[in-house]
């Protein structure tokens, strides 16, 4: 990805050296240190533990202003994509650089249709897992074993999307919906081509014993949903992504460790842990104010869940646009859900807090969502398989991405080693 190197340098001074490093400059003016020659002149390396100071690499696909709480994919504001086009649309724009006309956008969806479903051995596959299994292992490893159903397929391109990640965008949410059915004792149902993305994914799970008219309303939301769940730059699982890609291992190889780095409750897994704090909350009426302290204790592991953010330093334009979400979906549901009136109790007290102002700590986008999904009938088990479908075309376009910068290495931090200094060896007998 092209950046302004900035007529400005840096210079680092390291005892009686004096190295100038370049500036670069990005399009929306972020500003970032070229350390490229540090450790080559200087001996010396930078340390940044969780990499908030660091940045991994050049990108032209999402940008974040965590400040104002800005979001925008390739140009485009997330709320502008998230109003106007559906899920496969941004899937489009994130995986190609450009919206779809009719006719590409009729290609893509040709594409998409003609591999959105399960074969016999894929479907069998899902059936011998332990009924058990938390449904992230499962689609963890499921997508790891799709390179033995495709990898020797080749990899056709359209335009500049590799047909393995068409596979793996029409997949997901069936293997996501049949593990669903199977752990239930219920078969497999086939997609119908005449849906949508969201509305095949909720006909998969629930089939027609989920009247046509609730479908209609769930799916409109669960494609907002999808939406804003799409891309959001170096983010764990997305880098995790450029990581194992940077071994040049095979697609379903980075997106299967993607999806193991999306499940922790740091990260893709607090939807599911808010909801299960609200459901504790309620479930033992526990007071606000002391869930609020709870979480401001040091020496209480406690934290609010679906609170805080690396970048996002005020509140997460992907939270408001799912709490307009879940309101619209519950009335329109004629669903009285009262975990939305905890959640919105508890955000008006930490957002209050001088422990949480001071800290910036805001909603972030799995505060709401898990509600969302709540209503919809969805287990809280599947809620971050969703936000793995979500994320699928964001992950796909940061791998296309990698792959095609010619700049590319393996990524392999360094590290400053604080162990015993070198020892002769001693003998178990005189040990
Ligand atoms: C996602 O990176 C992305 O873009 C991720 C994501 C995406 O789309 O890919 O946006 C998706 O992962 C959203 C985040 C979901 N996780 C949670 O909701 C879990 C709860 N949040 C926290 O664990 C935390 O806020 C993180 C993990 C999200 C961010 O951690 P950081 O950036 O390492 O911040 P930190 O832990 O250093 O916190 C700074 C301070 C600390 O206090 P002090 O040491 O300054 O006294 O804020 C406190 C923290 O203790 N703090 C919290 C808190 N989050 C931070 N205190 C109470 N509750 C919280 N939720």
């Amino acid at each position: 990805m092209s950046f302004e190197t900035l007529p400005k340098k840096a210079t680092l001074q390291i005892d009686n050296q004096n190295l100038e490093l370049p500036l670069v400059e990005g399009t929306e003016g972020e500003v970032a240190l070229d350390a490229l020659a540090l450790r080559k002149e200087t001996g010396v390396i930078s340390l940044d533990p969780g990499y908030g100071n660091t940045g991994s690499c050049t990108s032209g696909i999402t940008f974040l202003d965590g400040e104002k709480g800005v979001i925008h994919h390739r140009g485009y504001l997330l709320r502008d994509l998230a109003e106007n086009c559906d899920f496969l649309e941004v899937a489009y724009l994130l995986m190609s650089g450009e919206l779809p006309n009719e006719a590409r956008y009729a290609q893509w969806l040709g594409m998409i249709k003609e591999n959105t479903f399960l074969g016999p051995m894929l479907q069998e596959l899902l059936n011998h897992y332990p009924v058990r299994s938390h449904p992230m292992s499962v689609l963890a490893s499921v997508v790891l074993s799709l390179n033995g159903f495709y990898g020797d397929l080749g990899h056709e391109v359209f335009n500049g999307i590799e047909l393995d990640a068409v596979r793996l965008l029409a997949k997901t949410p069936l293997i996501a919906a049949h593990n669903f059915r199977r752990k239930r004792g219920m078969g497999y149902i086939y997609a119908d081509p005449d849906m949508g993305y969201a509305e095949n994914f909720l006909y998969s799970m629930f089939s027609k014993r989920l009247p046509e008219e609730r479908r209609k309303i769930m799916s409109e939301a669960l494609e907002k949903l999808l939406i804003i769940h799409a891309d959001h730059e170096q983010n764990c699982s997305t880098s995790t992504v450029r990581m194992i890609s940077s071994s040049n291992a095979n697609v379903f190889a980075a997106i299967g460790g993607g999806i193991g780095a999306l499940w922790g409750p740091l990260h893709g897994g607090a939807n599911e842990a808010v909801i299960n704090m609200l459901e504790d909350i309620a479930m033992q009426g526990q007071d606000l104010q002391e869930v609020v302290r709870r979480a401001k204790d040091k020496s209480d592991p406690f934290r609010l869940m679906g609170f805080g953010h690396r970048v996002y330093k005020t509140y997460d334009p992907r939270a408001v646009i799912a709490k307009e979400v879940v309101d619209d979906l519950l009335v329109k549901l004629g669903v009285d859900e009262p975990l939305v009136q905890t959640a919105m109790e508890l955000e008006k007290i930490a957002l209050e807090d001088e422990y949480f102002v001071k800290r910036n700590l805001y909603p972030n986008v799995d505060f709401y969502t898990g509600i969302a999904y709540k209503a919809m009938g969805i287990p809280k088990e599947m809620f971050t398989v969703l936000f793995s479908m979500g994320r699928m075309p964001g992950w796909l376009a940061q791998l296309i991405e990698f792959r095609a910068d010619d700049s590319r290495r393996i990524c392999r931090p360094r590290q400053i080693y604080t162990g015993p200094e070198q020892r002769d060896f001693v003998p178990m007998s005189e040990r």
